[in-house]
């Protein structure tokens, strides 16, 4: 039988990629998409400590159909010179709301924002992660990062956390920083990716393990206190005086 005239096959979605605006449009979507996923609970201030000092290192994605004001997914970064000498890019906050998961979003975005930092400079970026998360070891390794040292009891839940390096070879000799350029205007996308969309997000939720049943070691607070967002919100209650 002749298949009917009127079947159509589906517009296939692209996805769109934008800088960060403004925390009006978009803080309160960076905050749902990470604390639906991220097990750790940082405030108001953590959030700011990024997105006031490196808008330009803060990227959002959201579907063509959608509005640029309803993004799917999101990375947050941060550059500076580290231990005064290394130019150093940090992830702090990358996450894909579920159901847009597997369709290389999160490699766009990281690539989005290594390129930015690269063009600033960076000689190397690090980033934590949980030792238990498999999507986020995979992709980063993916992507040529290497496991640097096991962070032990690195986070509030009790989880161990890897600390992610990827060694960039140098652009030139100019190591200083130059200044944060001012947020994009609204919603001019990048670039487009047209994501394979046979994928169902089963496979890329992750089951949650059970934190190792490990004593406190006496140093976890010394090495929570080393770097990453836990530094970060120390350095944000030091600076508020909280
Ligand atoms: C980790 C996360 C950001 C990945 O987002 P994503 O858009 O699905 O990732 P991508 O499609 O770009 O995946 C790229 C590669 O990562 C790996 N990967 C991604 N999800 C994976 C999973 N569930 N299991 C194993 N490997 C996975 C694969 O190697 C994949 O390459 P492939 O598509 O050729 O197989 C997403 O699962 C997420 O938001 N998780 C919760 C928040 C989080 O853990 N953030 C990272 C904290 S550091």
């Amino acid at each position: 039988m002749e298949p009917s005239s009127s079947t159509s096959l589906p517009v296939p979605v692209e996805i769109l990629y934008r800088p960060y605006t403004n925390e009006d449009d978009d803080l309160p979507h960076i905050q749902r998409l990470v604390e639906s996923e991220l097990s750790e609970p940082y405030t108001i201030y953590t959030y700011r400590y990024f997105l006031h000092q490196w808008p330009h290192l803060a990227f959002l994605a959201y579907p063509s159909n959608g509005s640029p004001n309803e993004p799917i997914a999101l990375i947050v970064c941060k550059q500076d010179l580290h231990r005064y000498k290394t130019n150093r890019g940090y992830i702090a906050m990358l996450s894909v709301s579920r159901e847009w998961r597997k369709r290389r979003i999160a490699s766009k975005l990281v690539d989005l924002a290594l390129e930015a930092m690269k063009n600033d400079g960076a000689e190397q970026i690090v980033l934590e992660t949980e030792s238990d998360n498999d999507a986020a070891l995979a992709l980063y390794e993916s992507l040529g990062f290497i496991r640097e040292k096991r962070l032990y009891r690195f986070y509030l839940n009790g989880k161990d956390a890897y600390r992610l390096l990827l060694p960039l070879p140098p652009l030139s000799t100019n190591r200083s920083l130059p200044p944060a350029p001012a947020p994009a205007q609204p919603s001019t996308p990048l670039l487009v990716n047209n994501p394979n969309q046979t994928e169902s997000n089963q496979d890329a939720v992750e089951a949650p393990k059970l934190p190792p049943r490990v004593p406190p070691r006496p140093d976890a607070e010394e090495v929570r206190g080393e770097e990453g967002v836990d530094g970060v919100e120390e350095e944000v209650r030091e600076r508020l005086r909280l």
